[in-house]
C-alpha cells in the first residue's frame, strides 16, 4: 500500500477518535460547570485524551497535506469548492481550532477552583470542535449517509 494511503487511512479513523473525546470533553465541561462539580482526575483525562487525539490528527494531517495526492493537484484546486476544501480551508482552520484546544488546556492547568477548569474547557474545546466539524468534508469521509 503506498504511504499516502496509509496516512489517509490512519486521518481518517484518528478523526473518530478525536471527535468522540473533544464532544465528551465539551458535554462533560458543561455538565461540570452548570452541576458545580469537583473537578476530578477523570476529568483531566477526558480534557487530555481530547487534547492528545488532535494533536495525533495534526501531526497526520501536516503529513498528508505534502504527500496527498489530492493537494498536489492544488493549481486547479482553488476553482473548486471540494479541492479548496481539503487544500486549504481543511487544513487552516483545523490549525486554528487545535490551537484553541490547546490554549484551553493550558488555561484549565493555570486555574485553580474547579468551576474555572470546566469552564477553559467549555469554552475552549467548544469552539475549536465547531471549528471543526465546520470543516470536514463529510461526503468523503462518510459517503454512505449521503448515498
Ligand atoms: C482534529 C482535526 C482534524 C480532523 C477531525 C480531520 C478530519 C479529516 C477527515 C474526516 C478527512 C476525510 C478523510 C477521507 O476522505 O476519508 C480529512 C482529510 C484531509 N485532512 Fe484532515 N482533519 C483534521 C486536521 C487536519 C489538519 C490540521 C490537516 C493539515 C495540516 C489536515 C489535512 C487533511 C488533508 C490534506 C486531507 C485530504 C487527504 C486526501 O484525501 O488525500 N487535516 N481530514
Amino acid at each position: 500500500m503506498e504511504f499516502s494511503t496509509i496516512i489517509k487511512q490512519a486521518h481518517s479513523g484518528v478523526a473518530y477518535l478525536a471527535l468522540i473525546f473533544l464532544v465528551i470533553v465539551v458535554i462533560n465541561a458543561f455538565a461540570g460547570m452548570s452541576g458545580n462539580k469537583e473537578f476530578t482526575e477523570k476529568d483531566r483525562k477526558l480534557g487530555l485524551f481530547g487534547l492528545i487525539f488532535t494533536h495525533i490528527q495534526l501531526l497526520l494531517g501536516l503529513i498528508l497535506y505534502f504527500v496527498s495526492p489530492m493537494v498536489q493537484s492544488m493549481g486547479v484546486a482553488m476553482k473548486d469548492s471540494t479541492m479548496r476544501l481539503y487544500a486549504l480551508e481543511h487544513p487552516l482552520i483545523n490549525i486554528i481550532a487545535i490551537v484553541l484546544i490547546t490554549i484551553g488546556w493550558s488555561k484549565h492547568k493555570k486555574t485553580a477552583d474547579s468551576k474555572g477548569k470546566f469552564k477553559k474547557f467549555a469554552i475552549f474545546y467548544t469552539l475549536g470542535l465547531i471549528l471543526i466539524l465546520s470543516r470536514i468534508p463529510w461526503k468523503m469521509w462518510l459517503p454512505s449517509l449521503f448515498a
